[in-house]
């Protein structure tokens, strides 16, 4: 069995963990990763036989029986992910009943996945069943995403327009737009289901007054989706209450999303 501190995806996990920290989009325990491993990669690393605990879910997740995910635990710091990943993170199963999770690396001193979860599992479910290479989903309350909350109207097509506006960039990187609920009681299983219907049909979704959830295939690019929509709104704080002189035209944005050839969100513009 190799030594788990060596295997790269814990690696890119402490790692993109401090990167959240260090961009202040993660205080004291906020933010929340899930990894979907497989279980080739898993078993390199730790005895998949040995279960140390099983943890009720409290929700189904029949279409993830057998998987594996890394997971940051409920409570923990991600400034202290890096330093103490056995504690701060755990390694789980869902089990045979959909219901369970069978840990069976990490959370140390007796600790549990991210109270999140529901919105996790129910997020990689939907995304799951529109892209098959999607393996990782992240939440965090980055600054300025969060602060446009409560001076933009948290309507899906405003929000997504405004964002498009700011970096020349953001049509091309998250051309399927930005979903937005409004606010509510997070860690329950009425946001995850509300979170998954968005995830059929957006890669971030913002939680009104609260923070942002994104899905990509891997560490780096739901980071990056997450970090272009934080620039983007940290330009619209730092010009919101500044006379506008210029803009990005919805013609430009149009000429951007067909150069590069994505498939973006034809009615969120204003042709
Ligand atoms: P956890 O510590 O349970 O992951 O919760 C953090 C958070 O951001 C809740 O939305
Ligand atoms: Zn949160």
């Amino acid at each position: 069995m190799k030594d788990i501190s060596t295997a790269p995806f814990l690696k890119k996990m402490c790692s993109t963990a401090s990167n959240m920290y260090r961009l202040g989009w993660d205080e004291r325990n906020g933010g929340n990763i899930s990894l979907l491993l497989d279980e080739s990669e898993v078993s390199e690393y730790i005895d998949t036989i040995r279960v140390i605990r099983t943890i009720p879910t409290g929700f189904r997740a029949d279409s993830l029986i057998g998987k594996y995910f890394l997971v940051t635990g409920t409570g923990k710091y991600f400034k202290n992910v890096e330093g103490d990943p056995e504690n701060n993170l755990g390694i789980i199963r869902i089990a045979e009943d959909g219901t369970t999770a069978e840990l069976l690396w990490g959370y140390s001193d007796g600790g549990k996945f991210t109270s999140e979860l529901p919105s996790h599992l129910m997020s990689h479910m939907a995304r799951l069943s529109v892209n098959p290479e999607n393996r990782v989903i992240m939440h965090s309350h980055p600054t300025n995403t969060l602060a446009m909350n409560y001076v933009h109207e948290l309507d899906e097509k405003k929000f997504t327009h405004t964002l498009w506006e700011m970096c020349t960039e953001c049509i091309v990187v998250f051309p399927d737009g930005v979903g937005v609920l409004p606010w509510m009681l997070c860690g329950t299983n009425e946001i995850g289901m509300a979170t998954a219907e968005k995830m059929k049909e957006f890669r971030l979704v913002v939680w009104g007054m609260h923070g942002i959830y994104g899905a990509g295939k891997d560490l780096d690019e739901t980071f990056g989706l997450i970090e272009t929509v934080e620039k983007a709104a940290q330009i619209y704080m730092l010009t919101a209450h500044l006379p506008r002189k210029n803009t990005i035209k919805d013609s430009e944005m149009q000429e951007l999303a067909e150069y590069f050839g994505v498939d973006y969100r034809k009615d969120f513009l204003n042709l």
